[in-house]
């Protein structure tokens, strides 16, 4: 029986070992995970990064390795996490030659500035001061955001190591500034309901801010020198395109679940400093798996392969409640069918002889239960790998429980996150 609580991070961001991200994997888990079983790898992919726990761990024990997320912003936060610790007494003086830079440099003004949503102009101003002072002295480059933000596969991937450890620092800066307006749901971010209703912190406030994130993330720094920084290669890419062959000894990753959180939503503090557009951000909410949005009724029959997979689009599609037939049916369907494209995808990639370690957490629509460790595990199966171990954790604060209208339908349930083992 599972006992042991579930290994994802929860709690306050201090006690996280890098970005406050959603749904990221403590190092320590990830760390333990791969000395129990990847004993002899050394090259390792993770094709749903997010915040780039096992590419991190990975590079710090000097395996080669490989991490794509679809978010151009996540890749940045990814990358930023490679920055090398021995050269951490270069980071309050670059913080200053940045805010110096800052004074100087007047920003160039976006059509449509994302960041007015929240923010009044006085403090859009300071942060795009920063921005552009990054962008020019670090990167050489003062008009880099909107490449950044339109781009996937792009600069957000090469970007210099620095320049991503200053822009993850802002993206910090940008939460704090925008964190009146998260709801209780995590990674959902509100709107003010009206223009004055925007907060106007002062340009000094920001600057304080920016200096503690440089310091929050410095501290949480693991990788010694900068041989272990090279080796990791991190795409902003979709899981769905993967196409390498017999590339990788080893997977360790976790994909998103079947619980509409919505990735995007939750980093729109960070896009909206790439300055990305209501359309951007729209279209990769679209492309991005399990996000709460539907890509058209077209894929609503698209075919599975994991039987259960098909049972359950049927049952949910079938379902009497509002919305199951024209909604929650047709994304399900969806979900399932990228799940399950990409897990073939990542059975290509990495050798005949390799382990691939994925993390699931299973879930509920109404009362039919989503198991997506048997999915996950016929899916698998399909593509000639076994499943060798399973380790179960409780899930005691599920995404679902926020929602106050599931909360009746929790009262008996334990959902469970496992840790997937297949060779
Ligand atoms: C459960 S999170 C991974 C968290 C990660 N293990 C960490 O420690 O931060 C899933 C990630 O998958 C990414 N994602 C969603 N759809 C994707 C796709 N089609 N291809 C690549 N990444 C995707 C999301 O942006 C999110 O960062």
């Amino acid at each position: 029986m599972p006992s042991a609580p579930s290994p994802k991070q929860s709690g306050g961001e201090r006690l996280r070992d890098w970005y406050p991200y959603y749904a990221g994997f403590p190092s320590d888990f990830v760390g333990d995970a791969l000395t129990r079983h990847f004993p002899s790898v050394n090259s390792i992919l993770d094709p749903w990064n997010g915040s780039g726990t096992t590419t991190a761990v990975a590079a710090a024990r000097g395996l080669g390795a490989v991490g794509l997320d679809i978010n151009p912003a996540v890749t940045i936060v990814a990358r930023a996490r490679l920055t090398p610790v021995s050269i951490k007494e270069s980071f309050d003086p670059l913080a200053d030659e940045i805010l110096r830079a800052a004074e100087i440099d007047a920003p160039k003004a976006f059509d449509v500035e994302p960041l007015a949503r929240w923010l009044g102009g006085s403090s859009v101003e300071m942060v795009r001061r920063i921005q552009r002072a990054i962008n020019t002295v670090l990167v050489a480059d003062p008009d880099l955001e909107a490449d950044l933000a339109a781009d996937p596969g792009g600069r957000s991937s090469s970007l210099p190591l620095l320049a991503t450890f200053y822009y993850t620092a802002l993206f910090a800066t940008g939460r704090d500034l925008l964190a009146p307006f998260r709801a209780s749901n995590p990674t959902w971010l509100r709107y003010p309901p009206t223009y004055r209703h925007r907060l106007n912190p002062a340009p000094g406030a920001i600057t304080v801010s920016f200096r503690e994130r440089v310091q929050y993330l410095a501290d949480r720094l693991t990788i010694a020198s900068k041989a272990g920084a090279e080796s990791p290669v991190l795409r902003t890419a979709s899981a769905v395109d993967l196409r390498d062959e017999n590339a990788y000894d080893g997977c360790f990753t976790s994909p998103p679940y079947a619980t509409r959180v919505d990735y995007v939503r939750g980093s729109l503090a960070e896009l909206s400093i790439l300055g990305a557009s209501d359309e951007q951000v729209a279209d990769l909410r679209r492309r991005t798996t399990g996000t709460p949005t539907v890509r058209g009724v077209e894929r609503k029959y698209c075919e599975l392969s994991s039987s259960m997979a098909n049972d359950i689009a049927i049952q949910i599609q079938d379902h009497v409640s509002h919305g199951s037939a024209n909604y929650y049916g047709p994304w399900i369907r969806n979900y399932f069918s990228d799940l399950e494209t990409s897990l073939s995808r990542i059975a290509r990639a990495v050798k005949p002889d390799g382990v691939i370690g994925i993390v699931v957490q299973d879930s509920h629509y109404k009362s039919i239960p989503i198991d997506l460790q048997t999915i996950v595990t016929e899916a698998m199966a399909g593509e000639g790998r076994v499943l060798t171990c399973r380790e179960d954790y409780e899930v005691r604060h599920s995404f679902a429980r926020l929602n106050p209208a599931a909360r009746k339908h929790l009262a008996t349930r334990t959902n469970h996150e496992s840790l997937l083992v297949f060779t």
